[in-house]
This record gives structure tokens, C-alpha cells and sequence, in this order.
């Protein structure tokens, strides 16, 4: 395949890496015992201009892909003792409502793009060979098994169609399968198998990342614009209440020719990245320093992609769906489509289950991430963390049980305790020197309820050693009454949760006592303020 022609290869589309790590206790024991420590110091202001917005919750979705031990051996393990009568893992599903997850992404990533839905309806069903990743698929868990979680974790189904090998026709029919009540063979076929009622899928997405040379079925930019708008017109035809995405990129020449082709049959742009590029062979995670050093990237991402709907005019008609995103890239070593015959490299996979990978560089990044997202909530109005379970996800599945990860914690933490509307605030702090880059060394999003009576404030403290001193620069008085702060800040940077040890890094509430509008956060933390004024 000549690179020419196709957009990106993998490692244009990536970050360079190297070394990882590792260890907990009292938030308040550690402020005191850092006492007499230099403190990082910034200021939070928020004046009386400041602008009010709604953010979409849908920023806190997340994904699932057929990958290593994501649906198999995650979500779904018929026969285990912790699976439920259709196979589902219960405790799976207990953990993921505690996150209110309003949305998942299925069946891939690169996997959809060789995926074909009839593989995986109705009673027979045959295992299918995953030219992207180079194993069996039983197709055990398809379209309707999907849908019935999604309907258990309580979240939307977002299905994402099959644009390399497939076809406009096979898109369309996906959507009539599901959302027809019983018009066309498609709904029959549905009903034939068992389910009546209609899936109601809203969220379609035309693709994956076939703007890479490396994807199942990639495109050329002169063949995707077209495929895109003829895609979006069939789904269309089935159901015109769809919300319809498509595969996008925030750099070069690929979106601009779809937005002009299609974008008037869009909702949504499709864009993805990881920061901690870790899919190739010897490749190890970044160091705490690295990562909370590239906080800062994924906003500056989401600003060309504001810019490029912007310049292209759908500035107030498509949205942004970060519907990839993760700190760490997934470990894959020659793949997508790197044989089925490749045993050593498949299993090497297995590294993306270290536990000690996913320490507090991953809650401080994510909470950094989410915060970009808040400030950019005009236009972004869904994210998906990718994935869910296992790989780089924010759950640990093992045959016993789970693990909630560092980044389970500031996903609830987020979403539990936010507002719904984002202030408008400026801050000004000390910078981190790592290397050659400085980054702020905190971060803040100020947050309030549609009263304006309370506040929420989520506060990222990225410095490794040194707690950190804000100062408040408020409109609103802080009602000291029953005023909380939530912190996640583990012993250590490196400090992570794992099967022996699974609340070594957990969120502690104590009251939030603010002296002259001023406030202490313990080093490498994520805190959330609240209080009503
Ligand atoms: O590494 C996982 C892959 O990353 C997903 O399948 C793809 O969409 C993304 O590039």
C-alpha cells in the first residue's frame, strides 16, 4: 500500500515514550507534614464577565472494543460465577453505573473496520477471523448482546460501522436492524431473533481511523468525502433522528473536503489520539514527569479541531467527539493487521493488564484532559475514554473480581461532583520545569449549579513533591457551611491500585477550610471543591 496517498501512518499520528514505576495515606497528614515544604502557588479568578455554559455530560463516556480482554474475558464471561444468566460480568456492571457512564462506543477502533454485524445476530452464529487484530472472534457478543448492557449499565449504545470492508448498504441495514419497528427484512430479521422492540440506537459513526494507511479498508481523502456523505444519507434514510459522526482529523487535508461533501448529514466529528505512544515492541510506559507534562496537548488538539469546523464553517452546527482518548496508547506490538500467525507478538498484549502502568500520571492527565474538555464545552459535547475495561481502561476485570484504577476514581469524581455549567475563570500559577517543557503547574475549572447558589471546583496539582497554595479570587462568597473538598492523591506519583492492594489510591472528603480565601492541595492530586455561596 503506498503511504502517499493515505493520510497518516501510526507513527505520524504518535508521541515517543519510555520508562515506568510505582506505592498512599491522610490528605490532611500529608499537608501537615509538608508544612514547612515549598509550596507550588496560583490564582483562581473568576470576575463578573465571566461566561456561563452548559457542558455535555457525554464527555464522560467511554468505549469498548473487541481487543485483548476487553469483551471477552471483561464485560462478558458466560460461565463465570460472576456473570449474570445472558453472561454479563454483575460486577462489572455494579462498578460502571457508580460512573453514570451516559454513553459507549462500540465495536472498535480498528476492529470495525472489518467487522460485519451479520456475523454477529441470531441464533447461528460462527466464529470470525479479526483481520485487525489477528484472532478469533467468536461473535458471541454482538449487536443485541450490546445493546442489552448498554441498557444495564445505563448508558446510550454508539455504534461505530464498518467503512473499510463494508458497505454504505451494510451501515444503513445495521440502523434498520436496530431501529426500524418492522418495515424491510432487517427488522423482520431483528424480531426473528428475538427482539421485538426496536434497539433505538441514536449514535452512529460513519468509520474508524481510516485516514491511516495501517486501518482495514483505509480510504484516500478523494474517497472518503464522498463515502461519508453517501453513508450518512442511507443511515438517514432509515432513521432521521440519528446523531451521525464521522472519522475525522484535526491536522492536513482530510476533513476539510468531508465537511464540505458531507457535513450538512453530520452531527458530530469523530477525532481521536493518545499522548503516551506505547503500541509498538519495546515500548514502556512514560514517567509521571513525561505524562503530566503533556496535560496541556490534548486542549491544544481540541482547539485546531474548534478551528478547522470553524474555518469550514460548521462552527455552530457540528460538534466535536473526542471519542478516543487516553493517556497511554494500547500495547500491540505489529498490529492492526499484523497476522494471525504472530503468537509472540499477540501475546504480548498481556501487558496492557499491568496494573502498576496506571498510577496517578494517568488521574492527573485524565482530569487535565476533562478539564479541556469543559472549557472547550461550546463545542465538545461528547468524549469517550478508551476503553472502559482492561487494555488502558479505567476498570481492571480479573476472573475474581475488579480493580478501580486511579482514573475510575477521577471519572466518578467528575462526574459525581461537577456542576452543569462551566465559569469562565483565569488562573495564574507557577510552571513545572520538566526537560526542555514547562507546563502550568496546576490547573482549575470552576463549575456551578443552574442557580448560580453552588460551586464546584475540580483542581489538578501536577507537581510531583510539593502541595500546592490557591489563593480564591471569586465573585460569590464561600459559605463555609458545609463546604467539602474531594482529593485523589495517592503516597506517591507512581502509586496505583491492583488486585492485592485495590484501595491504596482512593478519594477522600473532609471539610474545606479556606483561610483568606486561600487553599491547600497535596502534590500530585485532583481535587473537587464545593461549597454554596
Ligand atoms: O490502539 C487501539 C486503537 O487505537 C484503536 O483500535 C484505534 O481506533 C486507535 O488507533
Amino acid at each position: 500500500m503506498k503511504e502517499g496517498i493515505f493520510n497518516l501512518t501510526r507513527r505520524e499520528f504518535a508521541q515517543g515514550s519510555a520508562a515506568a514505576l510505582v506505592g498512599s495515606t491522610q490528605v490532611a497528614g500529608k499537608l501537615a507534614a509538608l508544612e514547612t515544604g515549598t509550596r507550588v502557588s496560583g490564582e483562581l479568578t473568576v470576575d463578573a464577565s465571566a461566561t456561563v455554559i452548559p457542558f455535555n455530560r457525554m464527555i464522560f463516556g467511554q468505549f469498548l472494543e473487541h481487543f485483548h480482554r476487553q469483551v471477552y474475558g471483561g464485560v462478558f464471561e458466560p460461565g463465570s460465577p460472576l456473570a449474570d444468566k445472558d453472561g454479563f460480568r454483575r460486577d462489572v456492571i455494579e462498578a460502571l453505573r457508580e460512573l453514570r457512564i451516559p454513553v459507549v462506543r462500540w465495536p472498535g477502533g480498528c476492529f470495525a473496520s472489518a467487522y460485519h454485524w451479520r456475523d454477529g445476530v441470531g441464533p447461528d452464529r460462527e466464529p470470525s477471523f479479526d483481520k485487525a487484530w489477528g484472532v478469533e472472534d467468536p461473535n458471541t457478543f454482538g449487536t443485541a448482546e450490546f445493546v442489552k448492557w448498554c441498557r444495564l449499565v445505563g448508558c446510550e449504545p454508539y455504534i461505530c460501522t464498518n467503512a473499510g470492508t463494508g458497505t454504505q448498504e451494510e451501515m444503513s441495514d445495521w440502523v434498520e436492524y436496530c431501529n426500524l419497528r418492522n418495515k424491510g427484512r432487517n427488522s423482520r430479521l431483528r424480531k426473528k431473533h428475538g427482539n421485538d422492540e426496536p434497539f433505538n440506537v441514536r449514535y452512529w459513526s460513519i468509520g474508524n481511523e481510516n485516514y491511516l494507511g495501517g486501518e482495514i479498508g483505509a480510504k484516500t481523502v478523494d474517497e472518503w468525502a464522498p463515502l461519508v456523505r453517501e453513508s450518512a444519507k442511507m443511515m438517514r434514510a432509515v432513521d432521521s433522528n440519528l446523531k451521525i459522526l464521522a472519522a475525522a482529523t484535526v491536522t492536513g487535508n482530510w476533513t476539510p473536503p468531508m465537511l464540505k461533501a458531507a457535513g450538512r448529514y453530520l452531527d458530530y466529528i469523530s477525532i481521536h489520539y493518545y499522548w503516551d505512544a506505547l503500541w509498538q515492541h519495546g515500548t514502556h510506559p512514560s514517567s509521571y514527569m513525561k505524562c503530566v507534562v503533556a496535560g496541556p496537548l490534548p486542549e491544544r488538539h481540541i482547539q485546531q479541531a474548534v478551528d478547522l469546523l470553524n474555518q469550514n464553517g460548521f462552527g455552530d452546527k457540528i460538534k466535536i467527539a473526542f471519542d478516543e482518548w487516553n493517556l497511554r496508547g494500547w500495547h500491540h506490538p505489529g498490529f492492526p493487521g499484523g497476522g494471525g500467525n504472530q503468537l509472540g507478538m499477540i501475546q504480548e498484549r498481556d501487558d496492557n493488564d499491568l496494573n502498576e502502568t496506571y498510577t496517578m500520571a494517568d488521574a492527573i492527565f485524565s482530569a487535565s484532559f476533562l478539564n479541556g474538555c469543559l472549557r472547550q464545552a461550546k463545542y465538545v459535547h461528547m468524549a469517550c475514554m478508551a476503553p472502559v475495561v482492561n487494555a488502558r481502561g479505567p476498570l481492571f476485570v480479573h476472573p475474581k473480581g475488579v480493580v478501580k484504577r486511579t482514573t475510575f476514581h477521577v471519572m466518578k469524581m467528575y462526574s459525581d461532583l461537577l456542576l452543569p455549567n462551566v465559569v469562565s475563570s483565569n488562573i495564574t500559577c507557577d510552571q513545572l520545569q520538566v526537560e526542555k517543557d514547562s507546563v502550568p503547574a496546576l490547573d482549575a475549572v470552576v463549575t456551578q449549579s443552574d442557580d448560580g447558589k453552588r460551586t464546584a471546583i475540580a483542581l489538578v496539582n501536577r507537581h510531583p513533591e510539593n502541595a500546592a497554595r490557591w489563593q480564591f479570587k471569586l465573585v460569590t462568597q464561600v459559605n463555609p457551611a458545609g463546604a467539602t473538598i474531594t482529593t485523589l492523591s495517592g503516597d506517591s506519583p507512581d502509586a496505583y491500585n491492583d488486585a492485592a492492594h485495590p484501595d491504596r489510591v482512593v478519594p477522600e472528603k473532609r471539610a474545606l477550610v479556606l483561610r483568606d480565601g486561600q487553599i491547600e492541595v497535596p502534590p500530585h492530586s485532583v481535587a473537587i471543591a464545593q461549597f454554596t455561596s
